[in-house]
């Protein structure tokens, strides 16, 4: 098969790895501008990533490598509303969804005017539906609102709506996602149908994990009120539109969006209907403002001043330069406890892939393994491994400069000295010799030091890269996501991959569709492999079958 070639910025930056700093505290010792050095500042956003072990000249190449990609041009091409997502043929526009007083052309149409619609009737259903005026079938309020939905038309409402709780003025808000009988089943069961909303949130309106909720859903409120009341529970979002109205929906309470919106990228659209029945629509505003300021930062500062280019930029060094094969995300912010999730399939669904543009097997890594949890919960649990491991895991931290609780102010610095904490030991670690002075001081043996000493070692040179905002506000919120949507977008042109196409997530829907007949017994198992022949066999005897 052909290769693609390692374009040249990538071979000289291998080769000057060897240069790059390898003790960090040598680092910082030596420079005492490393902090400004690396570190980038936007308005209240600050990225430090000088815990790296980089240099100025890694910088540069990584810069020059940027432009050997053509990353000015692969922006405007996106920006523009090329179908730059050539394998579904779709333009990719999400940043036109928080570009409300801009005009963005697609197919000689200018798609803004389409987009305020949407949103103006997204707002005047949420304000009823908040105000109490739009009631339920038998007149009561609606005060829980249930997003059926998956992937992107789940991940990212319910990590916004988790993040902006000190802003929720609106009914409560719940998630479905999984086609686990389990899921529905504990939320309904909380819930009264005579004043819940159901919003069944599907771009395709063919998930079958969605449309199977919301079918259970639909039954729960016939049951409980009839089949009249569907009309004044249901909501849809969709971009089938027939297929929506086929579902019974009624055409007022269906909200669209479009093909050049990426499901992991259309938390902006009205899948983020449930996130503005939650916080209010002038919330919402700031939530797209904060992401549209974040966009103009993206297409205008220079590249190594830019805060989503040099998160790709570090991102791509780490994964590809070092050849780390994971990153943590670990937010110092509780509310931000989905984000790690959202970010697996913004992330690992645009850029996990093994195969260019060109459709040639792609020559270097891609996308890493991203996972994580909150700090300080992480510390916990699998800190262990970051910090003693055989593996390096550069790691993310997120964190708020304050929080929204002003009588918990000592908690919230008791947070922030832990995650200081964490990337100042990730960068320093703790040497043979700082351990052994340390054990005998506090009175050890020398032969209990020998014993111990070496298990109480810390390699340090731990690479973390550490955001700060000031608080998670829906502005910020907003500048944080389109941020990592950019980021993940730098490292896909740097990858040299589509990242705007998800094939990977087709086969097992495929097989799962014909392994139904198999499971509920309609069909023999004999026909397929022995493994899942065996496993069907063992759950027909569990259930005595
Ligand atoms: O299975 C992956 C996927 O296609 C995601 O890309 C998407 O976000 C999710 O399923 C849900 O799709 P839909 O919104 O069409 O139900």
């Amino acid at each position: 098969m052909v290769e693609q070639t390692v374009p040249a910025a990538l071979s000289a930056l291998r080769e000057h790895l060897k240069n790059v700093p390898q003790d960090m505290r040598a680092a910082f010792a030596a420079d005492p501008a490393r902090f400004e050095t690396f570190s980038v500042r936007d308005g209240d956003l600050l990225i430090d990533w000088s815990k790296c072990a980089v240099d100025a000249k890694a910088m540069a190449l990584l810069e020059g490598l940027a432009k050997a990609a053509d990353l000015e041009g692969r922006r405007e091409a996106m920006m523009s509303g090329k179908r730059i997502n050539f394998t579904e043929d779709r333009a990719v526009l999400h940043t036109a969804l928080r570009n409300l007083s801009g005009d963005v052309v697609l197919d000689g149409q200018d798609v803004i005017p389409d987009v305020r619609a949407v949103l103006d009737a997204m707002e005047a259903f949420a304000d009823g539906i908040r105000s109490g005026e739009t009631k339920g079938a038998t007149g009561k309020r609606i005060t829980d609102v249930v997003n059926i939905g998956i992937g992107g038309s789940d991940l990212g409402p319910v990590m916004a709506t988790l993040s902006l709780a000190p802003y929720h003025d609106g009914p409560r808000a719940h998630f479905v996602s999984n086609i686990d009988g389990a899921h529905i089943h504990d939320t309904l069961e909380g819930l009264d149908p005579e004043t819940t909303l159901v919003i069944v949130a599907s771009k395709t309106f063919t998930t079958v994990e969605t449309i199977t909720n919301a079918e259970t859903a639909r039954r729960w409120i016939v049951d409980g009120m009839g089949e009249g009341a569907v009309d004044k529970h249901f909501a849809a979002v969709s971009t089938a539109l027939d297929k929506v109205a086929k579902f019974g929906i009624s055409a007022d309470r269906v909200f669209g969006f479009w093909d050049w919106v990426g499901g992991r990228y259309s938390l902006w659209s009205a899948i983020g209907l449930p996130i503005m029945l939650a916080i209010g629509p002038r919330n919402f505003r700031d939530f797209l403002a904060g992401a549209h300021d974040m966009d103009s930062h993206f297409v205008s500062a220079p590249l190594l001043k830019n805060l989503p280019v040099v998160m790709g930029l570090i991102g791509y060094w780490h994964r590809v330069v070092c050849a780390y094969p994971a990153r943590a995300v670990i937010p110092y912010d509780q509310r931000l406890s989905r984000l790690p999730a959202y970010l697996q399939q913004l992330d690992m669904e645009s850029n996990g892939k093994s195969v260019t543009i060109e459709g040639l097997p792609a020559p270097t890594p891609t996308g890493p393994l991203v996972w994580g949890e909150p700090g300080t919960n992480g510390q916990h649990a699998f800190f262990q491994l970051l910090h003693q491991g055989t593996d390096i895991i550069p790691v993310e931290f997120l964190a708020a400069a304050q929080g929204h609780e002003a009588s918990l102010g000592h908690q919230h610095d008791l947070l922030l000295a832990n995650v200081l904490a964490q990337s100042e030991a990730l960068m320093k670690g703790r040497t043979l010799e700082e351990a052994r002075r340390q054990m005998l001081t506090k009175g050890m043996t020398e032969a209990e030091v020998d014993k111990i000493a070496p298990h109480r070692v810390f390699s340090g040179n731990r690479p973390s890269v550490t955001i700060l905002y000031r608080t998670l506000d829906p502005y910020t919120l907003g500048r944080l996501i389109a941020l990592y949507e950019h980021r993940v977008f730098v490292e896909g042109v740097l990858y040299g991959v589509n990242s705007f196409d998800q094939w990977g997530v087709e086969l097992g829907k495929e097989l799962a569709t014909g392994l139904l007949p198999v499971v509920e017994g309609k069909e023999d198992a004999a026909s397929r492999d022995a493994s899942t022949a065996g496993l069907v066999a063992h759950i027909h005897r569990l259930r005595g079958e």
